[in-house]
């Protein structure tokens, strides 16, 4: 015998019964309420109210009753939903509320904290002064030209007309690569970037020279055994001591300002012919102090002039060395010190800063890029 063959009886569909949706929503609730953030409330969510939650296949289930309970059904658990819906939504406005204020907390800047304490670096103020004179040349013209460091004997004397049994060129200034033999120096000027610039380029030549030079002198006050020179130098048709002049003075406004007066003293320098001491007139008391006891001035010793750089018409001894034609070229040169234009220009008193590498020295210069 078959078994009875009973029919599916709608009203006996458990889920769809009063308590089994009542549950349903209650245990919604719970987990609603439950949610501690917005992360956990979007998991109850989907458990809840998702596609695969119990009252969704519930609603699924309604289809298949009787028309005559499928009114009563859908409205229960149409607002069943419609309750799981509208206590998602609310605790979603207070978790995002309580959200917002915690991030307020956390995220909000105290303005009365001290500023960040790491020290910034800053250029270093001869790196910068040699790059404003390059500069002042770089207008007119010129070219910034290098040589190495390690220089030949040959470049930084020799052919600078410096003879080999020159003191300069002994132990006590020169410092020597190697042995006082090994033809090697560490420059002692940057003059020997003019024989490089003449070797190297086309006539006519306008060149400028900023870098690094070695003495064998002690650290003090006044003296660096590592310094800084820029050098210049133009060999032209037609060049005069007057173009030499002209150029010196008007580096020397660029850097000192309009009007301040510059004085080429007869001197001596194996590579130039004639030869001439660069003197600025004193930018502090402007030769007031000259024969004036009762205001002595410090900066020039009451002499009215300072002693700037060297200079002169280039030596035709050193043309010739560089092959150049004699009959028809002639050039002026002159060298200064970095370090000295420095101290002359910002009333630095002692070289030890220059080198110490401390940077509020520096930053009391500003912090240029
Ligand atoms: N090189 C020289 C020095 O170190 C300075 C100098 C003098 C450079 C005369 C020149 C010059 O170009 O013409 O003392």
């Amino acid at each position: 015998m078959s078994a009875p063959n009973n029919p599916y009886d709608p009203v006996a569909v458990s889920t769809l019964e009063p308590e089994a949706i009542d549950a349903m929503v209650a245990a919604a609730l719970t987990a609603i309420q439950g949610a501690a953030d917005l992360d956990s409330l979007k998991a109850v969510r989907l458990a809840h109210a998702g596609d695969r939650s119990p009252l969704s296949l519930a609603n699924r289930e309604i289809g298949a009753l009787p028309p005559a309970a499928k009114a009563e059904a859908g409205k229960r658990v149409g607002s069943a939903r419609h309750a799981v819906r509208e206590a998602l939504e609310s605790r979603l406005v207070e978790l995002e509320a309580e959200r917002d204020a915690r991030v307020l907390v956390e995220e909000s800047v105290d303005v009365t904290l001290p500023t960040g304490r790491a020290v910034h670096g800053a250029r270093h103020p001869l790196t910068t002064l040699m790059e404003r004179m390059a500069e002042v040349f770089i207008a007119m013209g010129y070219e910034v030209a290098e040589g190495p460091e390690a220089e030949a004997e040959w470049f930084n004397f020799d052919a600078l007309n410096v003879p080999p049994d020159h003191p300069a060129r002994t132990m006590q200034d020169t410092f020597f690569v190697g042995s006082d033999r090994s033809g090697v120096v560490l420059r002692t000027q940057t003059s020997p970037i003019q024989l490089r610039a003449m070797l190297e380029r086309e006539l006519p030549i306008y060149v400028v020279a900023p870098g690094r030079v070695f003495r064998t002198d002690e650290l003090d006050a006044t003296h660096t055994p590592v310094f800084h020179q820029i050098e210049g130098l133009a060999v032209d048709e037609g060049i005069t001591m007057a173009h030499l002049k002209g150029t010196l003075e008007h580096l020397a406004a660029s850097m000192f300002g309009e009007g301040v007066r510059i004085r080429l003293r007869p001197s001596y320098f194996p590579f130039t012919e004639p030869s001439a001491e660069l003197d600025l007139e004193c930018f502090v008391c402007r030769g007031a102090s000259v024969g004036n006891p009762e205001a002595p001035c410090r900066t020039c010793s009451s002499e009215g002039w300072i002693e700037w750089g060297g200079c002169g018409m280039v030596n035709p001894r050193v043309l010739r060395a560089a092959g150049i034609d004699t009959d028809r070229y002639s050039g002026f040169a002159f060298g200064m010190g970095v370090e000295r234009t420095l101290m002359f220009r910002h009333g630095v008193t002692d070289m030890r800063d220059m080198v110490e590498g401390d940077a509020r020295f520096s930053r009391a210069f500003g912090v240029e890029v």
